[in-house]
């Protein structure tokens, strides 16, 4: 089903009016749709299903606990990255055993709650790390299950800021160290499994550099194979893109059958991590033209959200699709979309074409439930905004909008000044 669509004219999310929304919450907003997530998730599963997978929704993409607990009901897992992102997957009712936890620097708080919660699997990035998982699994007489998370020096021709398997990332150990790793650790007293775990980078649009970073795990996992030492399960990370303006999308059957092939040759259980397919097209931002200006050749609409709502484009010179959300016959005109922070950083989109704009138009930009709400924050003393979840004719408020006043009364004016 379109759960995004124009009914008379009017945008709709489901079957509530975006409109009458705006009129009630005040904009700007996020604003989700139930079935779109609940869609797009069992539309990624049935590509996996008979097959060993747990699929680890990565938190990070939308973390709202309504969404995770949406995801979870679904049977979905969850990948976290904090303390923070554990406790909501547990409030979700995410069950522990569906947990990955990953990241490259935990501190020993973090790796201490993962222990003590015996979760499905911890990603280790250094020796360092290893070493205090172990201390502390020891401590607690614990055992863990471990992925080492395999640094495979493959370009994911993706956005630089969000490639990660390029030997010159912070992520992930070398093949050679990850090897030795293995031999030496196999047999610890408090690791129950030892695997392999890999994330490349992320809206990946083609499937050539997945089919390589995984034939590299492959060719490690047989290695280790033939010297007795049995890797259980490959978490083969997040990764696989969307498309925000043109972008190819990933086949995903092809991506599911290679996943498959490998998990029977090697005979090992798969755990995956997507974030962004799974929430990204869910949810719109919905916005309101404040003022129209003109600077040199260039007429401004600027915008009552700015980048601390949606920093995408600012930092990832990313795209996301404008319109407005009532469909009118005005004649097209080019415009610069920005907000109103105080940077020339906070531009939505250089120029676009669209219907003749005015003051208090209400637009919406599509494609950000991941990544949007969740890297939001209050810059330029901006509250952060309310996020809406819709689900058929019915709406909540799943995220207040922050109050500014509270914000600043977490602040202290100290004695001496
Ligand atoms: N697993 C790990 C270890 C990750 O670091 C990530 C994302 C994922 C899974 C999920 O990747 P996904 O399926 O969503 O591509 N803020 C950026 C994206 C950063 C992704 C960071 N790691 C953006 O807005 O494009």
């Amino acid at each position: 089903m379109n759960n995004f669509r124009f009914i008379n004219n009017v945008l709709h999310v489901e079957n509530v009016s975006i409109k009458n929304l705006s009129k009630v919450i005040g904009t700007p907003f996020y604003c989700y749709s139930t079935n779109a997530i609940i869609e797009k998730f069992n539309e990624f599963k049935k590509y996996f299903n008979n097959s060993n997978t747990t699929i680890c929704y990565a938190i990070k993409a939308n973390p709202n606990i309504a969404i995770l607990k949406i995801l979870s009901k679904l049977g979905c897992g969850a990948e976290a990255v904090s303390l923070g992102e554990i406790l909501r997957a547990l409030k979700a009712g995410i069950p522990n055993n569906k947990i990955v936890f990953s990241g490259v620097g935990k501190s020993n708080e973090e790796i201490q709650f993962a222990v003590k919660k015996n979760l499905l699997q911890i990603n280790v990035e250094s020796l360092g790390e290893l070493d205090l998982i172990l201390k502390n699994s020891h401590k607690l007489n614990k055992k863990v299950n471990l992925g080492i998370r395999i640094n495979p020096d493959i370009d994911a021709k993706t956005h630089n800021k969000i490639t990660t398997g390029i030997k010159n990332n912070k992520f992930g150990i070398d093949i050679k160290e990850a090897e030795n790793i293995f031999k030496k650790y196999n047999n610890n007293s408090n690791i129950r499994s030892l695997n392999v775990s890999v994330h490349i980078g992320s809206q990946i649009t083609s499937l050539a550099p997945f089919f390589k970073a995984f034939d590299k795990i492959k060719k490690l996992v047989n290695k280790l194979n033939k010297k007795q030492i049995k890797v259980n399960t490959l978490d083969l990370g997040g990764g696989v893109g969307i498309s925000y303006k043109k972008e190819k999308k990933i086949p995903i059957h092809l991506y599911a059958k290679k996943i498959k092939n490998i998990a029977n040759e090697l005979n090992c259980r798969i755990i995956l991590e997507p974030g962004r397919i799974l929430t990204a097209e869910s949810g719109i931002l919905v916005s309101k033209v404040l003022y129209l200006k003109k600077g040199g050749n260039t007429s401004f609409a600027i915008i009552d959200s700015g980048m601390n709502d949606l920093i995408r484009p600012a930092l990832y010179d990313s795209e996301h699709d404008m319109q407005k959300i009532i469909k009118d016959k005005k004649r097209k005109k080019n415009y610069s979309i920005v907000g109103p922070i105080c940077e020339t950083a906070d531009t939505f989109i250089k120029k676009i074409a669209i219907n003749e704009l005015k003051d208090n138009d209400i637009v919406f930009f599509n494609n950000v439930g991941a990544y949007g709400a969740s890297m939001s924050s209050s810059y330029n003393s901006r509250p952060i905004i309310p996020e809406i979840l819709v689900y058929k004719n019915k709406f909540e408020v799943i995220r207040k909008k922050e109050n500014i006043v509270s914000q600043i009364s977490k602040e202290k004016i100290p004695s001496w000044i």
